[in-house]
C-alpha cells in the first residue's frame, strides 16, 4: 500500500495526472472516501491525464459517463445506488477489458469485475485542505 498526501485541489489533481500514466486497459480504479474528500477531483485530474481534453463532470446523477482516449473511459458514481438494493448496477455489462473503468463509491456495488486497484480519500485532521491517499492494487507497482 501507498501512503501519500495533498496540500489543494490542484495537487490531488495532478497527482491523478501522474495515476493515469500507470493506468492500463483492463483497469478497474475503485475508489472509496466520504463525500467531498476528493474522488472526483482525483479522477478529474486521471481522465485529463489519459488524454480527455473536456470536462469531466461528476456523474452522480447519470450513474456513468463515457469518455475516448486511447481506450474508453468509464467514470461510474454510485453514490445514489442502494448498497443493500436487490437489483445492484450490473458493472460487469459495461466492463470491458479494452477500456478502463473508475468507480467513485465503489462499496455501493456488490461486486467489480476486472483488475481491480482500490484508491481511498480521507480528511486530514491537520488542514481542511490537506487529504490523505492510499494506493494499492496493481496500479501501486506502476507509480514510479
Ligand atoms: N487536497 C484536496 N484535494 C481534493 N479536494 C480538495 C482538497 N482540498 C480541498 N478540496 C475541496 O474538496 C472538494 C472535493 O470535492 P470532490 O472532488 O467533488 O469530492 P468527492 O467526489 O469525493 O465528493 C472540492 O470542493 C475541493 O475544492
Ligand atoms: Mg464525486
Amino acid at each position: 500500500m501507498i501512503k501519500l498526501e495533498t496540500k489543494s485541489p490542484a495537487e490531488t489533481y495532478n497527482l491523478g495526472r501522474r495515476i493515469a500514466r500507470g493506468i492500463r486497459s483492463g483497469d478497474v480504479l475503485a475508489f472509496k472516501g466520504e463525500l467531498g474528500s476528493g474522488k472526483t477531483t482525483l479522477i478529474q485530474g486521471i481522465i485529463e491525464g489519459l488524454g480527455v481534453a473536456e470536462r469531466v463532470q461528476s456523474p452522480s446523477f447519470v450513474l456513468v459517463r463515457t469518455y475516448h482516449a486511447d481506450f474508453e473511459i468509464k467514470h461510474v458514481d454510485l453514490y445514489r445506488l442502494d448498497p443493500q438494493g436487490v437489483d445492484g448496477l450490473h458493472l460487469e455489462e459495461i466492463y470491458s477489458e479494452d477500456g478502463v473503468m473508475l468507480v467513485e463509491w465503489s462499496d455501493h456495488a456488490g461486486w467489480l469485475p476486472g483488475r481491480v486497484s482500490f484508491l481511498e480519500i480521507c480528511f486530514s485532521p491537520e488542514n481542511q485542505n490537506h487529504r490523505r491517499i492510499t494506493v494499492s492494487g496493481p496500479i501501486q507497482k506502476r507509480l514510479a
